[in-house]
């Protein structure tokens, strides 16, 4: 099938360097001329792991081309995929502003009958907001083409992207069409191997899905991490407790990780536009807002631990930082705690060395630039190097590298042997044993 995706950011990316690897013909477009420029060198924007290899090989065997017109393409494309950006607006709801735009554009330059589909996560009733965008500038026109619109919500984890999109839980197809059905159930065929993964409903149906799919993970975590403080004030230590509980096939031992708060760009702003939503339905949304109130809390823990320890005057300590990105396996800083976290102990006058895997392109582009200046932010050339003559290590991202530590290489950098623990990657015992003062996220110190 001939298929553009529009916007180029993770999911369009990853949707668009995909489907051309199962050998269709992908035209990706963009507004931004630079990236594109970038893309079509086989260069990728962002850091997924996998990402780079598939671009080049679909570049260089013509599966997969970039561009900045969305009037050529078109020209030739049947399926249209809307992967571009809804930020949120000032009061948390999703600003649609980018794919209502797309939707003119399509109704202006539409050559044919065509099939777009949302694959940005965009509130209930927006397929049917983009078909009357579309309707009416074909309209405006003259033409008759006809158009369906369907909501198919990606979802994708950022660091494990290709996998997730070639290895599916399952495909959401919202429609009440049955041509759009058919052209989408062939397309994702090869992604639906070995047992059914295709669900068909409503398209919204399928928007909110999306939605209250985020939801729920984000309400583990932030469940979890409300009682990881408890654990922390009644002296019991959470991890037990996460076994415990996670043994229970109808609780599960996925996301009731705690640590210093969720980030990135979806669980935040996906909570907050839910909100948003229910509010404008009349209903106060009671659990979603504690899930948010409880993650901002949960990024000021590792600041008011360390606050606690040496009050509020920090000027004459550094600290060295273990991870920027909000989670291991990507660059990404969006709602990262790392950054709750810097502007806490920068605003109370501390040094920080902080190093991370991959990220510190991305911290020198969006961290405030007189961190730096006055060199309160220090990037570190490897995570050892950022230890010496700490008076303490803050681990913020679990990536693996920071899994193991050599202790005694630690003891000897650091000025002193104190390590702030956000994701719980330490065992206590061995950390006491070898001398450290360690605390953690809902595990008494
Ligand atoms: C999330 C969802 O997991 C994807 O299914 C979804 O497609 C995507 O949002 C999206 O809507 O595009 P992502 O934001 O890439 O994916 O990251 P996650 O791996 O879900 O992690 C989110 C945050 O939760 C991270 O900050 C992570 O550290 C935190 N987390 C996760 C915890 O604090 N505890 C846990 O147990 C799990």
């Amino acid at each position: 099938m001939n298929l553009t995706i529009i916007g180029t950011g993770y999911v369009g990316l990853v949707t668009g360097t995909c489907f051309a690897e199962m050998g269709h013909h992908v035209t990706c477009v963009d507004v931004d001329a630079r990236k594109v420029a970038q893309l079509r060198q086989g260069k990728s924007p962002i850091f997924e792991p996998g990402l780079d290899d598939f671009l080049k090989r679909n570049i260089a065997q013509k599966r997969l081309s970039f561009s900045t017109s969305l009037a050529d393409a078109c020209d030739s494309g049947e399926v249209f995929f809307i992967a571009v950006g809804t930020p949120p607006d000032q009061d948390g709801s999703a600003d649609l502003q980018h794919v209502l735009e797309v939707a003119r554009q399509l109704g202006e330059h539409l050559k044919s009958d065509a099939i777009v589909v949302d694959k940005s996560t965009v509130p209930v009733g927006t397929a049917r907001m983009v078909q009357e965008t579309i309707e009416h500038h074909l309209q405006h026109r003259g033409a008759d083409h006809r158009v369906v619109v369907v909501s198919n919500p990606e979802f994708l984890k950022e660091g494990a992207a290709i996998n997730d999109f070639m290895k599916p839980d399952r495909i959401i197809i919202g429609t009440e069409d049955a041509h759009a059905r058919e052209r989408l159930a062939e397309l994702y065929a090869p992604f639906n191997r070995n047992h059914q993964r295709l669900l068909f409903m409503g398209t919204r149906d399928a928007e909110m899905t999306k939605y209250a799919a985020n939801a729920m993970l984000a309400t583990k975590i932030s469940f979890m991490n409300e009682v990881a403080h408890l654990c922390e004030a009644l002296g019991v230590d959470v991890e037990n407790v996460r076994l415990g509980i996670g043994s229970d096939e109808r609780i599960g031992y996925h996301f009731i990780y705690p640590g210093c708060g969720y980030g990135g760009s979806c669980f935040p702003k996906d909570v907050r536009a839910l909100c948003h939503m229910a509010r404008d339905q009349g209903i106060e949304p009671g659990i979603l807002d504690a899930v948010e109130r409880r993650n901002q809390a949960q990024k000021e823990r590792l600041a008011q631990k360390i606050i606690a320890r040496y009050g509020e005057d920090l000027s004459a300590l550094t600290f060295a930082l273990w991870g920027l990105a909000f989670k291991p396996g990507t660059d990404d800083l969006r709602e990262a705690p790392s950054r709750t976290l810097l502007e806490h102990l920068i605003a109370r006058g501390a040094r920080i060395q902080a190093y991370d895997p991959v990220a510190m392109e991305a911290a020198r582009e969006h961290f405030p630039k007189e961190w730096f200046d006055r060199r309160h932010l220090m990037l570190a050339e490897h995570q050892y190097a950022a230890l010496e003559g700490v008076d303490a290590l803050i681990l913020v991202t679990e990536w693996k590298p920071f899994r193991h530590p050599d202790l005694g290489a630690m003891a000897r950098l650091m000025r002193q042997r104190v390590v702030f623990d956000g994701r719980n990657q330490y065992d206590p015992h061995q950390m006491r044993a070898a001398g450290f003062y360690y605390d953690a996220i809902g595990r008494s110190s």
